[in-house]
């Protein structure tokens, strides 16, 4: 059977349909490629919101002063060298820990960490990150939730 006779009604050989259908799909593949280069270099993934707290004044967390921050999780902590903020957020997956008699505890699969966030038990990979504590130029103290400092580093006001 030769090409001419596989016509259809309107004359399109099966060839000239298969043709038309590659050059259809390349054509398409290189615009998709064109139009999506110029994407590329932005992030598609937008920036979450700031994850710096900015607390009251020094004056207003007195020594002693042990505060879980429920909505920014993590603790502040002032003793008599300083202030010092380690998360609450559990090195293994995540959970929300809460102190305990003698650090904190984890409620998801029971990691325990000692007062300064040291592992003691559990499967926490790693100790609880100490976050950066400073003061604002209007004399406010800030936590910066993206910034660790080394264990036992305090902020002195
Ligand atoms: S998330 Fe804390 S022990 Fe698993």
């Amino acid at each position: 059977m030769s090409d001419e006779t596989c016509k259809d009604k309107n004359g399109i050989s099966r060839r000239d349909l298969l043709t038309k259908s590659a050059l259809g799909t390349f054509f398409a593949a290189i615009a998709g490629t064109v139009l999506g280069f110029p994407v590329l270099p932005k992030p598609i993934v937008s920036p979450g919101p700031s994850r710096k707290y900015k607390l009251g004044t020094p004056e207003e967390f007195p020594a002693g002063t042990a505060l879980k921050m429920d909505k920014e999780n993590f603790f502040l902590f002032r003793d008599e060298e300083g202030f010092f903020a380690i998360t609450a957020i559990c090195t293994h997956l995540g959970c929300i820990v809460s102190q305990s008699q003698d650090g904190f505890a984890c409620p998801c699969h029971g990691s325990r960490f000692s007062a300064d966030g040291r592992v003691v038990g559990g499967p926490a990979p790693r100790a609880l990150p100490w976050l950066k504590v400073s003061l604002t130029p209007d004399g406010k103290l800030m936590v910066d939730a993206e910034q660790e400092v080394a264990v036992g580093t305090k902020f002195m006001v």
